[in-house]
């Protein structure tokens, strides 16, 4: 079995086509985007990825990566079809699964053109249920029979952004949530061609129903949004106590295995394209049946007020008013490696800012400038290095952890700053023993 379509070429949809035609399937990337379609095929990618562009460029010069626009094409030269369109949230915090919907209906009507079985498989997050109550129905719309036209499957991704390529050739397991045993049969015979043997003996591949593996991946980022939150709200209890650090804390705390180290970093909290939104989505969902996550809800604000709280430490450095002063933002990226201003905490700082009324804030990041002009236009003034943004400034704003920003010296910010100025470190990458010697340092989750 080696063609596939994936439906929708976004983050996901992309990353997975170029990782399909890099082993040597035949893949289709279908989009109702025409500008996409000849980007893609020109072999450039749409977006910023680490890897992503030489990928596209190769397999499309191979043969194996065809972008094409609308389903009919795609879903009539492959076997597999995979769901990757956008779930945008509604105003209210729930998902929106308008395009799931019309995706799916648009593959349905192509199938009665093919006379072989064609498996689909939802990869876009979805609430539970959305897979058997909208995308089967959508399809069956056009008069196929599942289990005899059409299989179907629900296959969450876990993928990282400026890590996506890696994480998409390395799962840690492959969860596949099937319709019945011949979908699930289909789709794990796939991986087992992809990935080999040797490596699904360390990589498992779960199986089980629908519902549950809709479930897995509103588990696993509710989880490990939680992890941030959690250690947030110990860094700002750590900020009672003289002396207590929350890196430290954090640390002692990892190392048992039941835990681990990971996503234990206190800041300024999480952005993305995922967490708040996916968070959100089943936080809406919960309630709409009757049932208040108040653990989850408790994980979002304390998020909101993480952003808040940064302003709020500068403010008081700064002698209880920022009016007037001159602020610096370090890194606009909701993370490093990435030019992504989707729910990035920057955006945050930036408008508790403006409610504070500060006027000069000049922000600098390596890749995200472009992005953040479309949101604050010339609200704010944007520059091209460090020094620039740090020239003149009272206080900086260390908001995202690229490794550019980890290689500073004190003394970059001394040579800049005005006196007195003062440095907040929100992603804690700073030692405080280095910084605090030598100027007014602060950070989140130290006295
Ligand atoms: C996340 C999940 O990791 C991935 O499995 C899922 O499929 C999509 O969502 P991503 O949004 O790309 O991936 O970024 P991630 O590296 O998980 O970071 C998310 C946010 O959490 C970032 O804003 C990051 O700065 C923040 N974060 C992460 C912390 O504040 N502290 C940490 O310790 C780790």
């Amino acid at each position: 079995m080696k063609r596939i379509s994936i439906i929708g070429t976004g983050f996901v949809g992309l990353v997975s086509a170029i990782c399909f035609a890099k082993k040597g399937y035949e893949v289709y990337a279908s989009t109702h985007d025409q500008t996409k379609v000849d980007t893609i095929n020109q072999g450039l990618s749409p977006f910023y990825e680490k890897d992503v562009a030489p990928m596209i460029k190769e397999a499309v010069e191979k043969g194996n990566l065809k972008a094409v626009l609308g389903r009919e094409e795609a879903v009539l030269n492959s076997d597999i079809s995979m769901l990757c369109v956008g779930t945008p949230s509604r105003p209210d915090g729930s998902i929106d699964l308008k395009y799931i919907e019309s995706s799916a209906r648009e593959i349905g009507e192509v199938l009665p053109k093919k006379d072989s079985y064609h498996l689909v498989i939802v990869r876009s997050t979805v609430v539970p249920g959305t897979t058997r109550n909208i995308v089967k129905p959508a399809v069956e719309a056009s008069g196929n029979k599942i289990g005899e036209d059409f299989g179907l499957c629900m296959q969450p991704e876990f993928l990282r952004e400026g890590d996506a390529i890696y994480d998409t050739l390395n799962p840690d397991r492959i969860v596949i949530g099937e319709y019945d045993k011949k979908s699930g049969d289909v789709l794990e015979d796939l991986y087992i061609d992809f990935y080999g043997k040797d490596y699904l003996e360390n990589c498992p591949i779960l199986r089980m129903n629908i519902e549950s593996a809709e479930m897995v991946k509103y588990g696993n980022n509710c989880l490990l949004a939680t992890k941030i939150s959690f250690i947030n709200e110990i860094a700002n209890i750590c900020e009672i106590i003289e002396g207590v650090d929350v890196t430290e804390v954090a640390k002692g705390v990892g190392l048992d295995f039941r835990i681990n180290p990971m996503f234990l970093g206190a800041g300024v909290g999480f952005g993305g394209s995922c967490f708040p939104k996916d968070v959100n989505a089943i936080v809406a969902f919960a309630k709409e049946h009757d049932y208040k996550p108040s653990l989850l809800d408790a994980v979002l604000s304390i998020n909101l007020y993480q952003a808040k709280h940064i302003v709020e430490i500068a403010k008081s450095e700064l002698g209880g008013t920022l009016k007037g002063s001159r602020i610096a933002i370090l890194g606009l990226a909701f993370k490093p490696g990435t030019d992504d201003m989707r729910e990035a905490p920057s955006i945050k700082v930036i408008n508790h800012l403006f409610e504070e009324g500060v006027t000069d804030i000049i922000a600098y990041d390596p890749y995200a400038i472009e992005n953040t002009e479309k949101i604050f236009g010339d609200k704010i003034k944007y520059v091209n290095s460090v020094e620039e943004c740090l020239k003149g400034a009272n206080a900086a704003l260390l908001v995202t952890d690229w490794d550019e920003f980890k290689a500073l010296t004190p003394e970059i910010f001394i040579e800049n700053m005005q006196k007195d100025s003062v440095l907040v470190d929100g992603r804690r990458i700073y030692d405080p023993k280095v910084f605090g010697e030598k100027l007014k340092f602060k950070a989140i989750g130290l006295k």
